[in-house]
């Protein structure tokens, strides 16, 4: 019988069926808890909610395991010597590319000239082929692989960058500084899908920003800090970008005096763009513990100088 320790309250409720259940399903013999002692923790289950900071005590523990897919606050936990996987969930990468692709969607075509047309204003202007509507990807690790591949199966032009050079069908891919700037030239619509780190902080900036074509979208599900807000405002301001869609925030909830809420081209939506849900979340949970009691190595390990 193993134990392990479901160490976040607030999600209790969704996962103290869900999750025992997949265990028993992955064939393991386990004891689902919220409270344990310590030294016979085998697993730990973590999100961002959990007041669990002090790893030291779980000298057994083989893992912990993240709900969320972003790790930023946890990966710096000095405490933290046990291995750290991170959520990558197929209902996760679903509702992600779903996100994407509905808001690129809604600008490519114009929908809120159409939506909201007070004046019942006729005028016949359609929208380009999405063929002749560059995109660009930035990230392109679970959630980014997916949102660009779906991008691409609609015939957009779609432009991929991450740290290390990729290679996905379909998908132009760029990597390293020199990537970073041939990705977003030119770009019409620009995606940010990387992880919060020391290296991606603010990718988006008042150089960067300059960069798209003129009146390019931009939407943001990745985190906040991989824009510079100020620089941002500026260039909504300037017309450099069209309309910005964003779903992560420094601060969140978004302070209400935050000028983001007010900005007539900002859509804000409430980190929502792709949720754990507790269901597929304990499949992949259970598999994982099922790999490490195996023997086998853990999926979706964090590399912790790396920071995701
Ligand atoms: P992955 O770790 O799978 O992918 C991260 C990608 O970013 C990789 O392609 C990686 O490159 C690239 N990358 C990392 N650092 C750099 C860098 N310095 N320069 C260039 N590229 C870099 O993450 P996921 O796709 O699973 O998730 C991405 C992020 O999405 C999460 O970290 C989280 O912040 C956010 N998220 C938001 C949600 C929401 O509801 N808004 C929900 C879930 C996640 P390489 O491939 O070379 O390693
Ligand atoms: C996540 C998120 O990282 O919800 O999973 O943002």
């Amino acid at each position: 019988m193993i134990t392990v320790l479901f160490a976040a309250p607030d999600l209790w409720g969704e996962y103290s069926d869900v999750l025992p259940q997949a265990l028993a399903e992955a064939g393991i013999t386990a004891q689902v808890v919220q409270e344990a002692d310590s030294g016979t923790v085998d697993y730990i289950i973590y999100a961002p909610s959990a007041p669990l900071q002090d790893f030291t005590p779980f000298v057994r523990a083989k893992a912990v395991l993240s709900l969320w897919a972003g790790v930023e606050r946890i990966v710096g936990n000095a405490t933290l010597t046990q291995p750290l996987c991170r959520m990558v969930d197929p209902s996760l990468t679903e509702s992600m590319v779903e996100w994407v692709v509905g808001h690129a969607l809604r600008h490519h075509l114009g929908m809120d000239a159409h939506i909201v047309n007070p004046d019942h204003r006729w005028i016949p202007v359609a929208p380009p082929l999405a063929r002749n509507r560059p995109v660009t990807v930035l990230g392109l690790g679970a959630l980014g692989t997916a949102c660009a591949q779906a991008l691409a199966g609609l015939n957009f032009p779609v432009t991929g960058w991450s740290r290390t050079q990729k290679t996905v069908p379909g998908v132009r891919c760029l990597s390293g500084e020199d990537g970073l700037r041939q990705a977003l030239t030119g770009a019409q619509i620009v995606v940010t899908l990387l992880p919060r780190t020391p290296g991606t902080e603010n990718t988006l900036n008042a150089g960067t920003l300059a960069l798209p074509a003129r009146g390019a979208v931009v939407l943001n599900p990745g985190r906040g800090p991989l824009i510079d807000d100020e620089a941002l405002l500026a260039a909504l301001d300037a017309g450099q970008i069209g309309h910005a869609t964003l779903d992560v925030f420094r601060v969140e909830p978004l302070p209400q005096d935050h000028a983001f809420w007010a900005h007539p081209r900002v859509t804000v939506t409430p980190h929502i763009a792709a949720d754990t849900r507790a269901e597929s979340a304990s499949g992949v949970i259970a598999e994982n513990i099922r790999r490490s009691e195996a023997g086998a190595p853990l999926l979706h390990r964090v590399d912790r100088t790396l920071g995701y």
